[in-house]
């Protein structure tokens, strides 16, 4: 099969090195993609959400079946495009249509969702500008600390925790009436904290049947013991040793199958990915939040772990076929490492050479914000790379890992030492 991959993150690398190891694919592309999919893969400059373009290189190459990786086309409607031109709407697909994607678009329409169906998530109410005192009002009766969310995509940012009634009101101030999100925050959602341990849990779903893929634990802070500002992730584990049997069925039973039930009964042909962010308070699962894609960096992590054929599996969701398949996981750990730019997740500088990537290790670096620079491959962005150990046990993996991530450099290099070492205890 000829393949296209949309996006140019660390996932999308992942997928690259997945989908190359499957004798289903022929021709595999990555529009933009980075430096690490240029070395497997033939990149293409187009941007993920030039549907045009996209559309017009499918046709011209042939392609059989397209992944997208980013939220951005998803919510854009991506699907939308291809399923109405009669050229392209028999090119199979992996990512669900712009309605679908709204439980990530909107975190309204995600609360709103997993009420009529009775999914287990924190408390919340939505406000909008003209309600701006009753928010304020609504916020005096809260206890700290008080989630803030901005409804639509504010590119990791829309979510600020307050620990003070004083500064939730002044961002939330901030969010509705200065429109600090722009268009995102026109609406904001005020939620009850969840006090737990988080997770996320990857399902693929053709609408009707789903396979739940490896779950994983992300790194949220830039700091050690999480600490500071929160980044797009810095690390991860899979699998994840607090989820237990029991807990991973109760999310089963009272996340997951409502949730495709749910799409279902709303007419929400739902073909992807759902992430589901998980909050694990004291043994129950909560959901904090949908994303209508995989994670970065616990892609990394989970494709590290998945031993069935991964087109199969991508076919099998596009197609509506899933009912036939299951997937098979690696029981050994996987573990990422991200490597970012000094600097992230504030301002930071990009093309700086990037050392030690041929080192031959046992561990796979995986390329975010890296292009090739003549002969050099040079930093591009925040998120510079991801490496991922594997191993029989945490502390192999980790090893493996940090093992490789010794060996790369680059002025300003900066990741975190501690990823995995909160749960060496479970
Ligand atoms: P997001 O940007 O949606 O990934 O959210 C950022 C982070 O905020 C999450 O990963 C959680 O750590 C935290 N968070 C979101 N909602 C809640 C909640 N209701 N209670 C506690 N923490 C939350
Ligand atoms: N690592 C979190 C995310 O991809 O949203």
């Amino acid at each position: 099969m000829n393949i296209l991959i949309v996006g140019n993150g660390g996932r999308e690398h992942a997928f690259t090195w997945k989908i190359k190891q499957s004798t289903h694919c022929k021709n595999l592309y990555v529009a933009p993609g980075n430096a690490g999919t240029a070395s497997i893969a033939e990149n293409v400059s187009i941007a993920v959400d030039d549907f045009e373009a996209l559309g017009k290189f499918s046709l011209e190459k042939k392609i059989d079946l397209i992944l997208v990786g980013p939220e951005v086309p998803l919510v854009k409607g991506i699907r939308n495009y291809f399923e109405s031109n009669s050229d392209l709407k028999s090119i199979l697909m992996v990512g669900p249509d712009k309605t679908g994607a709204q439980l990530e678009g909107s975190k309204d329409f995600s609360k709103q969702f997993m009420l009529r169906h009775q999914i287990p998530t924190a408390k919340a109410e939505t406000f909008t500008a003209n309600r701006l005192q009753q928010s304020l009002a609504y916020i005096d009766g809260c206890k700290t600390p008080i989630v803030l969310k901005a409804d639509g995509l504010a590119a990791g940012k829309g979510v600020v925790i307050s620990e003070s009634h004083e500064e939730a009101k002044a961002e939330i101030q901030s969010m509705l009436r200065d429109k600090k999100f722009g268009e995102a925050s026109a609406k904001v959602l005020i939620e009850e904290f969840l006090k737990g341990i988080e997770l996320s849990v990857f399902v693929l779903t053709d609408g009707n049947d789903y396979v739940i893929l490896p779950e994983a634990k992300d790194y949220k802070r830039i700091g050690n013991q999480d600490t500071g500002l929160n980044t797009g992730g810095m690390g991860s584990v899979s699998p994840v040793p607090f989820a237990g049997k029991e807990f991973l069925s109760k999310v089963e039973e009272r996340i997951i199958k409502p949730t495709i039930a749910g799409l279902k009964k709303e007419n929400i042909h739902y073909k992807g990915f759902i992430f589901i962010g998980l909050m694990n308070v004291g043994g129950e699962p909560f959901v904090i939040e949908y994303n209508a894609r995989m994670g970065d960096p616990e892609t990394q992590s989970v494709m590290s772990r998945i031993q069935s054929d991964f087109v199969e599996l991508l076919v099998a969701c596009a197609k509506g076929e899933l009912k036939k398949t299951s997937v098979k996981i690696d029981p050994d750990f996987a573990l990422s490492i991200v490597m970012v730019a000094g600097g992230y997740p504030g301002e930071y500088e990009k093309g700086k050479t990037i050392n030690g990537l041929t080192q031959s290790t046992k561990a796979t670096v995986f390329h975010a914000g890296t292009k090739i620079n003549g002969k050099e491959v040079v930093t591009d962005g925040g998120r510079v790379l991801a490496v991922t150990g594997k191993g029989k046990t945490l502390t192999e993996a980790r090893e493996q890992a940090y093992e490789q991530v010794a060996k790369i450099t680059w002025d300003g290099v900066y990741f975190r030492k501690d990823i995995g070492l909160d749960l060496l205890n479970y």
